[in-house]
This record gives structure tokens, sequence and C-alpha cells, in this order.
């Protein structure tokens, strides 16, 4: 019994190994200065600050990659995160985004986050510095709200 023990944890450890081999490509694309959300937005220090800690690494191109990233299988769902937030919304493709498109996305960043839906539960658990306090929703539905507006009143 303790032989199929340690020779089913040795196969285990083998195709492990062999995972690691299949590495799926983390990106950070370059990002234009001029298309960033703070070089074509208003946007507060405070809530530049809430985004960069719990949002930039799945929704901008400046992704801060972390150790688990390296590993296969966590690797995988990472990427596939990273991929999926990045397509959805880019902070640092903000600028290229038409202002129907932009007044969507502020919508559904407030909503999002007052759902708790973002960050997503997986990546908070790895990052509790990540976890939006009561405020930091606050500071964030107000900022959308205002530049929900803003972009009204620009496109009359
Ligand atoms: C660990 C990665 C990750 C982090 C961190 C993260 N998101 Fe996301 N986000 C995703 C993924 C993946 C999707 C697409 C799938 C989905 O909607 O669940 C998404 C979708 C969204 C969408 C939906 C866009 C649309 O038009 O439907 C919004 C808005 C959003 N995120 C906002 C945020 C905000 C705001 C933060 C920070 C407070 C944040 N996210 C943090 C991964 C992340």
């Amino acid at each position: 019994m303790k032989k199929i023990v340690t020779r089913t944890l040795l196969v285990l450890f083998a195709l492990l190994g062999v995972l690691q081999f299949v590495q799926p490509e983390r990106t950070n694309p370059p990002v234009q200065a001029n298309q960033t959300l703070q070089a074509t937005t208003q946007v507060p220090a405070e809530v530049s600050t809430i985004l960069d800690r719990s949002c930039n690494d799945c929704h901008s191109s400046q992704t801060r990659w972390p150790w688990y990233s390296h590993f296969a299988p966590a690797s995988w769902l990472v990427v596939h995160d990273v991929n999926e937030g990045r397509a959805e919304l880019s902070f640092s493709e903000w600028g290229s985004y038409p202002a129907k498109k932009a007044e969507h996305k502020l919508e559904e960043i407030c909503e999002q986050v007052e759902k708790d839906h973002m960050p997503i539960k997986p990546y908070l658990l790895l990052h509790s510095e990540a976890r939006l306090s009561p405020a930091d929703k606050q500071t964030l539905c107000n900022w959308t709200r205002q530049e929900r507006a803003r972009l009204a009143a620009a496109e009359k």
C-alpha cells in the first residue's frame, strides 16, 4: 500500500513537472501614454490609487505578474483572467473607446464593485490589499457618475 502511494505521488510530481513546459504567454503590451485613462479623462488621485491597487493587474497593460502566475496550472488560469479582463476593459486603452462605450464601462465599473463582483474572488484570496472598503466603492461610484455626466454634456 505504501509503495502504491509513493509511486502515485511520484507520477503526479512528474506530471506537474511536465506541465511547466506548457507556458502561456504573459504579456504587457506597450502603453501609449496618450491613450491611458489618466491621459484622456479627469481622474482624481484617490481614484487612480484604488484602480491601481485593485484593478490594474487585469484591466491594464501593466500587470504585475505574481509569482504563482509562473507555475502551471495556476499560470493558465491567471493568464486567461488577465486576457479576458483586458478585452472587457483596459484603462491603458481607454482613449480608444468611443464616448458611448466609455459611458457604458463607467456604469459597469460602479455596478460591478457595488455588487462585489469585482475584483474577482480568487484574486482577493491572494491579494487581500485589493479588497475595496465601502469608502473605496463610494469614491469609485462618485467618480464614474461625475465622469458620465461630463461625457454626456460633451456629447450635446
Ligand atoms: C484578477 C483579475 C481581475 C481583477 C483584479 C479585476 N477584474 Fe474586472 N474583470 C475580470 C474578468 C476576467 C472580467 C470578464 C469576465 C467577467 O465579467 O466576469 C472582468 C470584467 C469586468 C467588468 C465588466 C466589463 C463589461 O463591460 O461587462 C468591469 C466593469 C470590471 N471588470 C471592473 C473591475 C474593477 C473596477 C476592478 C477593480 C476594483 C476589477 N474589475 C478588478 C478580471 C479582473
